[in-house]
């Protein structure tokens, strides 16, 4: 896979990783769910406040359901394969004395358990794909979202299966895309642009 070398030695679970559309027919359990959200609970957050918030449905039944019919049209058509749907949102405020303050970090730390949980599903033999594209005025009400917290991504979640069964227009896509170098996102004391 040459669009997947990495610039220096790195541990191979960060170039592996990448984000499938195709799902086999194996279905995934509750308890390999509670393990994916396991990992995801132990991400690290500012000032520990825990953020992010979950909700799943596995395929079959109605909370799949749920999640599957507040994804954009672009990802229904992939994601109704999916052995699991989690819903990763966000607390964006704290509670303090004088009432709520904003939580400047909610996304950032929504971002590293939504992380941590794509990496426990490769460790798992499974795949994780993240989907912004969801309709949050829908979704939002479907799922009891509180006032005050935000949905941050849709994750699509299974065994990988075979390109072959996409939409034509997806084929071409299934497969891992490449990163920019080391040297053009980080500098020695200096921002990139
Ligand atoms: C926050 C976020 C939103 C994304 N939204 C979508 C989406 O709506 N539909 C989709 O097919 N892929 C979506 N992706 C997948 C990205 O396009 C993909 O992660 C990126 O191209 C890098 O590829 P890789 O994950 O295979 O390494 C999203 C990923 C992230 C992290």
């Amino acid at each position: 896979m040459s669009s997947r070398t990495p610039d220096h030695p790195v541990d191979p679970q960060f170039v592996s990783r990448w984000s499938p559309r195709a799902f086999g027919p194996a279905a995934m359990t509750e308890a390999q769910v509670m393990s994916l959200l396991e990992a995801a609970r132990w991400a690290p957050s500012a000032s520990n406040n825990q953020p992010a918030r979950f909700a799943w449905g596995l395929r079959g039944d109605a909370a799949f359901a749920t999640i599957h019919d507040g994804l954009m049209g672009f990802n229904t058509v992939w994601a109704d394969k999916a052995a699991a749907l989690i819903v990763v949102a966000s607390k964006t405020f704290v509670e303090k004395d004088e009432g709520r303050a904003p939580n400047a970090w909610h996304a950032f730390d929504a971002g590293a358990a939504w992380m941590s949980l794509a990496l426990q599903a490769q460790a798992m033999g499974l795949v994780a794909h993240a989907m912004g594209g969801f309709e949050a005025d829908k979704l939002g009400p479907a799922l009891g979202l509180p006032e005050g917290y935000q949905i941050q991504v849709v994750v699509a979640v299974g065994v990988q299966g075979d390109a072959a069964a996409l939409p034509e227009k997806l084929q071409a896509r299934e497969q891992a895309s490449p990163r920019r170098p080391v040297a053009e996102v980080a500098g020695h004391g200096k921002l990139p642009a």
